[in-house]
């Protein structure tokens, strides 16, 4: 820094004088491929049904999923993630483990239609409970809590239905402790050794989420989910500790949820892990909250989404699960 010359010598806008020369010097670059889409299936039949707290967010019967994701690889986004809701939900998430399941069919009918798209499979049990919390309850010291060790069997058995139809990436979302090590043993159990687990290994209790519970319908019934999602006033270094376990358990690429108002985690857990593969999830309340204020013709939500995708990419996360990944992409390639 001390070769550095200085005032007059040195002119910083001489690197954004042109148009030109900022383009030469960009190094931040939003690409289709680095974008994953979460999708929202029902059961039913053309259902395009928009969700009132996420405009331009749709829950899609199998048909109409097929259109988003025949768009989706028309436009080369790097996959889509898959959101199930089903008719029936009840006390041990029944619909979640067998291949009749709602997100079962979508992805067996996904990877039949569009087979060169990447199916990422969202597993957790808070969209199939009636509880709608994410995992098996049980009462402990007079308080109604999920109960950890259960629900990694779950989980576990979930995974293999999801791959069996031909998922390509699991995605545990439930931030029980052992999750990545339970679904890896299961998946290499049934012959499923080659399927990579993206662990949300640092996702946090966070007020982002509630339009997502709209979507799935699957807002938890009592309570919170304090006691399983991490505590967004603890140090900082708890994220890495929680990433650590995961990586120990074999998570082949992480996450970090939500964004924004994490960056600094997305940092810390790039810098520690330069060697795994790093999402962050774009969530549900940060979209909202964008279309909300372009709606009143606050802001100019082009601008603004694509400044949102530079920031989380410079913060250090390679892979953006995003509600705008279709946008995002047609901007790009235009
Ligand atoms: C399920 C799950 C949630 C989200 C992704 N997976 C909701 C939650 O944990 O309450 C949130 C996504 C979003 O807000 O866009 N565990
Ligand atoms: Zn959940």
């Amino acid at each position: 820094m001390n070769a550095e010359p200085s005032f007059p010598t040195l002119r910083m806008r001489r690197l954004r004088y042109n148009a030109g020369v900022r383009s030469l010097t960009r190094r931040t670059r939003l690409h289709p491929g680095s974008l994953i889409l979460p999708l929202f299936v029902r059961v039913g039949e053309n259902i395009r049904q928009e969700i009132g707290s996420m405009p331009g967010q749709y829950q899609l019967s199998i048909d109409q999923l097929i259109e988003e994701a025949k768009e989706a690889r028309d436009l080369g986004l790097g996959g889509v993630i898959l959101f199930g809701i089903p008719d029936e939900k009840d006390h041990q998430g029944s619909d979640a483990l067998h291949a009749g399941g709602i997100v079962q069919q979508a992805v067996a009918a996904v990877k039949n239609a569009v087979p060169n798209l990447l199916v990422l499979t969202d597993l957790c049990m808070c969209e199939y409970t009636d509880h709608g919390h994410c995992g098996i309850l049980h009462d402990q010291a007079g308080l109604t809590d999920v109960s950890n060790d259960p629900t990694l069997e779950y989980l576990g058995k979930q995974a293999v239905t999801h791959a069996e139809q031909g998922a390509d990436v699991i995605a545990p979302s439930g931030m029980m402790d052992g999750m990545v090590q339970a679904i890896r043993s299961a998946l290499d159990g049934a012959g499923f050794a080659h399927i990579p687990i993206m662990s949300y290994a640092a996702k946090y209790a966070s007020s982002y989420y509630g339009p997502f519970r709209d979507a799935a319908e699957s807002a938890p019934s009592f309570g919170d989910r304090r006691t399983y999602q991490m505590d967004p006033t603890a140090q900082a270094e708890q994220a890495l500790r929680e990433v650590e376990l995961d990586v120990q358990e074999g998570a082949d690429m992480l996450m970090v949820k939500p964004a924004l108002a994490y960056l600094d985690i997305i940092t810390r857990v790039a810098q520690t892990y330069p060697g795994i593969p790093l999402a962050a999830y774009n969530v549900s309340g940060e979209y909202s909250m964008v279309k909300a204020a372009a709606a009143n013709g606050w802001i100019d939500e082009a601008r603004v989404v694509d400044e949102t995708m530079t920031a989380i990419h410079r913060a250090g996360a390679g892979i953006i699960l995003t509600y705008w990944a279709k946008d995002v992409a047609r901007r790009v390639c235009s």
